[in-house]
């Protein structure tokens, strides 16, 4: 493994120093509650601290696995987060020298890990213009049948906030079957969409595994509990070797916690869900005829890919220095995803209701501060 330090890690406002940072809308989760929060009745103090089930806590994988048609808790394998669950299909399903086929834009980690290991990535570009969507034909075209072993896709997808529809999704799932592929559906933002809900990718195929945790929806990261659901035994077992290489086990605290914030899922969700909806409408009537920015509004999760339009002129590397600078308004530049840095990842989901207006003001003023040639456009609105 050749491990290299990702910009967005570097970048991240816990490293920035949350401090300097007023309206952080670099986030790509809700806001990080307390226990205290959630309204659960918690009664830990005679939770025995042993090394825990090392497929995870019973009753956090049963609770998991209601949530798709014929799973079975055996299925779910809990992580310490999403984040872990990626690291173990990566390095299960590769090795050096392996294809795979891997979406861009993404979570950086679906791109950087498969790297690490040395596998021959071939990267599908994911495009402003034709709304970010994925063209399952495009992936086909890089897949070789019988030699590529990863089709790696992320939906809800960050940083765009997209979604595929459930017949690109079978079409994926059908291509992997063909192929001898196997299909890892990064489905951390599920539980955020702000539609019909795509079933969990590995309830469609045993090539297909499902990643996900309790991260972003619930707002948290801190506990450090996420799944990977999978229903090849031969595959199972293999994750479930290299989890144990990892860690032995999950932390039993933090699954115990995560399995009392998942029965309370029915109590919990829906605020947050409505919530989330409203800070979209925000953002919506923000870009709403907006001279500089524009996005395709996203379907799930809390984040989106907004970009400066075409023809306008921008120092980027002032806007994003004053934005921070005059404005403390903090977003994740392009460079991040390995696209252009005239596009952005806009967090809606973390700041408080009056940072995310405030940090869309800033957007708005940063790039009037920043545009060359047209001082006319700055405004913000068109
Ligand atoms: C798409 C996606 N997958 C996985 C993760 C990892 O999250 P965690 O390890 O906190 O569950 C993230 C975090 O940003 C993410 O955006």
């Amino acid at each position: 493994m050749r491990y290299r330090r990702m910009p967005i890690e570097i970048e991240s406002p816990e490293q920035l120093g949350y401090d300097t940072i007023t309206n952080n809308l670099s986030e790509s989760s809700v806001a990080d509650r307390r226990l205290s929060d959630l309204g659960l009745d918690l009664d830990l103090d005679e939770l025995l601290l042993c090394y825990g089930d090392h497929l995870g806590d019973p009753e956090l994988r049963r609770l998991v696995a209601a949530g798709g048609d014929g799973l079975h808790a055996d299925d779910v394998i809990a992580t310490p987060g999403a984040a872990a669950a990626l690291f173990a299909v990566a390095t299960v399903v590769l090795e050096r020298g392996s294809h795979a086929v891997v979406v861009r834009t993404n979570y950086a980690t679906n791109i950087e890990t498969p790297r690490a290991i040395g596998a021959e990535l071939d990267l599908v570009d994911l495009s402003f213009d034709t709304g970010w969507s994925l063209d399952v034909a495009e992936v086909a075209a890089r897949v070789r049948p019988g030699s590529t072993r990863l089709i790696s896709v992320t939906c809800p997808h960050n940083p765009t906030g997209t979604m595929v529809d459930l017949a690109t999704l079978q079409a994926l799932v059908e291509l992997a079957e063909r192929t001898g592929a196997i299909l890892l559906v990064d489905e951390t933002y599920r539980d955020l969409t702000h539609g019909v809900r795509l079933p969990i990718a590995a309830t469609l195929s045993p090539r297909a595994i499902s990643v996900a945790s309790m991260s972003k929806a619930y707002g948290l990261p801190g506990l450090r509990v996420g799944w990977a659901i999978c229903r090849e035994p031969r595959l199972h077992e293999a994750l479930l070797a290299a989890k144990e290489q990892i860690v032995i086990c999950g932390a039993t605290l933090d699954e115990a916690v995560a399995a009392h914030v998942l029965a309370a899922r029915d109590r919990v969700l829906p605020p947050i869900l409505d919530d989330v909806r409203a800070r979209l409408h925000i953002v919506r009537e923000w870009l709403s005829g907006h001279a500089v920015f524009e996005w395709v509004e996203p379907t799930g999760g809390v984040v989106g890919l907004v970009r400066v339009r075409p023809g306008v002129e921008l120092d980027t590397d002032r806007f994003y220095h004053v934005l921070l600078a005059e404005h403390g308004t903090y977003v994740g530049p392009g460079h991040w995803f390995e696209v252009d840095d005239r596009c952005f990842r806009l967090g809606f989901g973390w700041p408080t209701r009056h940072e995310l207006r405030a940090g869309l003001r800033g957007l708005t003023s940063a790039a009037g501060e920043a545009m060359r040639c047209q001082p006319d456009v700055v405004s913000g609105q068109s």
